[in-house]
This record gives C-alpha cells, structure tokens and sequence, in this order.
C-alpha cells in the first residue's frame, strides 16, 4: 500500500458500510483551487455553483468570506447557504412565481439573491410581486448561446421587451446570463475553445443592445466547467459560474477537461459476485448508489472502476445497473480480473456525472492524507 490516503481509504474501506460516497479532500482542494487562479489571472470573478457539492462544509473550502458570490440551483441551498450567513447568491434556474415568497424571506433576512427569467410573463410576474409586496427582486434575463436549455438568443426582440416588463414598477434588471450546456459534447480543445467564446459572445451582444437602449446590467455572467478553463479570455463578462469542477468527473475527463486521475468523488462499494461465464462482477452499488446518469453520447456506462490501492481501471465499466446492484465488465471484451476483486472486497466507482451521483447519496465520507481523522459533510437535500 502506497500512500496514506491509500491506507485511509482502506481503514474506512473497512469500516464504513457500502455503499458510500467518498471526497479524495486533496484532490477536491486542488481542484477548487485550480479554477479560482485562473479566474484570478484572466481577473475575473468566480461565482462557484454550489449545487454539485450542496454542503455547507464544502462551501466553506470554495468561498472565502460569507458574502463571496455563490450560484445555487434550487431554493433548499440558497436558504441553508443563507442561514449559514452567505449573502450573495444567484439561484440560476427559472423561477416560477411561486418561489417569489420564499426569494423575498431570504432578501428581508439580508441576503441579496437574484433570480433568473426569459420571458416577458415572469418578468411581469416578479415586478407585480414586487410591487404588492413592496420590496425588490432583482433579476437576470437567460441567454440562450447553444441551443440546449433556457433562454432567448442575444438577437431577440424580446430582450428589450423583458427588460422594460422589469423595470415597470422598480429597478430590478441586474444582467445577463448564460450557460453553455453545449460544452458537454464537445470532443477537443478547439470545439471547447469556440464554444466558450460562443458563450461569452452570446452574452455580451445582449449586455451591449441592453446598455445602448439605457437599461443597466452590472452582472454578465457565463459558465461551465469546461468553458470556464477553455475561454481564451473573459473579456467583456463579469463572472463566470461553475461547479462540477469541484469534483470532477468522467464527462469532463472524456472531453479533455481533466484526468481520471483529478476525480475527487467516488462511490465506495463492495464486490458480492463474480459471474464467470459473462466475465461480469457484481457490485452492491446500483442505480440508488450510482445514479443512472450515462453522462455523454460516448461514455460507455455508469462509472470507471479505481480499486483499493487507487488504480485506476479505465476499461473496467459499469456497464449494467439495477436498482441495488451494479454489473462491471470490460468494454473490451477482455477477461475481468477476478483475483484482484475477490468476493468481500472493495473497490470504488469514478461517476459519470458527479451532479447525480452525489445526488443519490445524503452525507460525504471526507479523507485527507494529510489527516487521519475523516469527516462527514452532510449533504442538503430537496428542494
Ligand atoms: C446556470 C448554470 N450555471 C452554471 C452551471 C455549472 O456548470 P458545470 O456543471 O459545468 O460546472 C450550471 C450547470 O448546470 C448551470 O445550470
């Protein structure tokens, strides 16, 4: 056995029953801290999505102070990262009127979050409330730069119509923003590069034609993971967003963002069968423990096998699931090795997409090896 983090894993290999989530916290340190240099030479402000890790314990390794610039995506982290004394958040999913309630409770308890829309009905709605209710909501109008998801193209005559439908009753226009989803297909370093630069194009075209026709719009903000470390340059935006990083996954690894090596979460999980004749091993990690995410169109699978010394076995898949167990063969075809995966024993799983697979899970197991204590981080649930 090499290194302490090894001999950690395999002391709690040991201890905590499976199947279980796990942070390689050197790993998780590094990469928080890769991201926040590079927004830092290129200066730019990070606002991390907090919505990959959803721990308090984790946020306290990713913000510096309580009012850093954070994203969440559902109102259960914005209220928990709020009572945590967090001031600064963007919840960055569209809203839907009924959340306007829960928005003004955080905004009257002092913390400033805005929303996200794109469409003239939510723009009204959010005025309107703020109007009955006396009070401010600002908002940020959704960008659509691939595609993908949500939001209006840069060129759409809706965009002034939105922002007017804003600013009937108060100020409460705060920006732009985008995300490129789109990224996640991307299959080499040129393709990442044009697709950041699509994102932050998209998204200073709209800034532009809002600011000539007078309105304000403090806040432009991009991003993705892998946009966020493929950009050439942030020039013209005033934030960038992230959040998968944090942990990093197969996804981001099968499209050149980092290694298998930088994955800072997996699933710990014990062998309960090895079925020779179909070279399958079975796993007690299935779909609850892994998720179903097979992550993009080119991964085969649900998760790249690491066993206990930290190898990594980048053939060796998840290739079935069911809801209790997991089915790893070789994508290959070549003959699974029985003997380093006896029955009992334990290895890990590398997520697809580490979002879901933590999503599956309610605490981390937390390892360092420069600690032989490990820490659980709970995870906040819900929405
Ligand atoms: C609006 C928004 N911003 C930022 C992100 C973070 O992107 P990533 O998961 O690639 O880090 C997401 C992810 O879905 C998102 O929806």
């Amino acid at each position: 056995m090499n290194t302490q983090f090894e001999r950690q894993v395999q002391h709690h290999l040991d201890t905590h029953d499976t199947p279980y989530l796990l942070i390689d916290k050197d790993k998780f340190l590094a990469n928080v801290n890769s991201l926040k240099q590079r927004c830092s030479r290129y200066h730019v402000t990070l606002r991390p999505h907090l919505k990959t890790v959803r721990s308090l314990e984790a946020a306290q390794h990713i913000l510096e102070t309580t009012d850093a610039p954070a994203t969440v995506s559902t109102l259960a982290e914005a209220e928990a990262f709020a009572q945590a004394g967090y001031t600064n958040l963007l919840y960055a999913v569209g809203i839907a009127p009924s959340k306007l309630d829960r928005i003004a409770q955080l905004r009257a308890r002092g913390t400033d979050i805005s929303v996200l829309l794109d469409s003239i009905e939510q723009a009204k709605m959010v005025s309107e409330y703020c109007n009955t209710h006396h009070c401010e909501i600002p908002a940020l109008i959704e960008i659509d730069c691939d595609d993908v998801r949500a939001g209006i193209r840069s060129d759409d005559p809706l965009l002034l119509d939105i922002a007017t439908s804003l600013n009937q009753y108060q100020g409460l226009l705060r920006g732009v923003l985008t995300h490129a989803g789109g990224s996640y297909q991307c299959k080499n370093p040129e393709a990442l590069q044009v697709m950041a630069q699509q994102e932050i194009d998209a998204v200073v075209a709209a800034a532009n034609k809002l600011k000539q026709r007078g309105f304000q719009c403090e806040m432009i903000s991009v991003g993705s993971t892998p946009t966020a470390y493929f950009a050439a340059n942030f020039d013209g935006v005033t934030e960038v967003r992230a959040g998968v990083y944090h942990f990093f996954d197969v996804v981001m690894a099968d499209i050149g963002v980092c290694s298998l090596d930088d994955i800072a979460l997996s699933v710990v999980t014990s062998v309960i069968g090895h079925n020779t004749r179909k070279q399958w091993l079975l796993i007690d990690a299935g779909w609850m423990a892994l998720s179903s995410d097979s992550g993009n169109d080119s991964i085969p699978g649900y998760g790249v096998v690491i066993d206990q010394h930290g190898t990594i076995y980048p053939n060796l898949r998840v290739l079935k699931l069911s809801q209790e167990h997991g089915i790893i063969t070789d994508i290959n075809g070549d003959p699974v090795p029985f003997d380093t995966f006896p029955i009992g024993s334990r290895m890990r799983i590398l997520p697809n997409h580490a979002c879901s697979m933590a999503a599956m899970h309610t605490q981390y197991i937390v390892e360092s090896q420069h600690s032989t204590q490990s820490d659980i981080w709970p995870r906040i649930v819900g929405w």
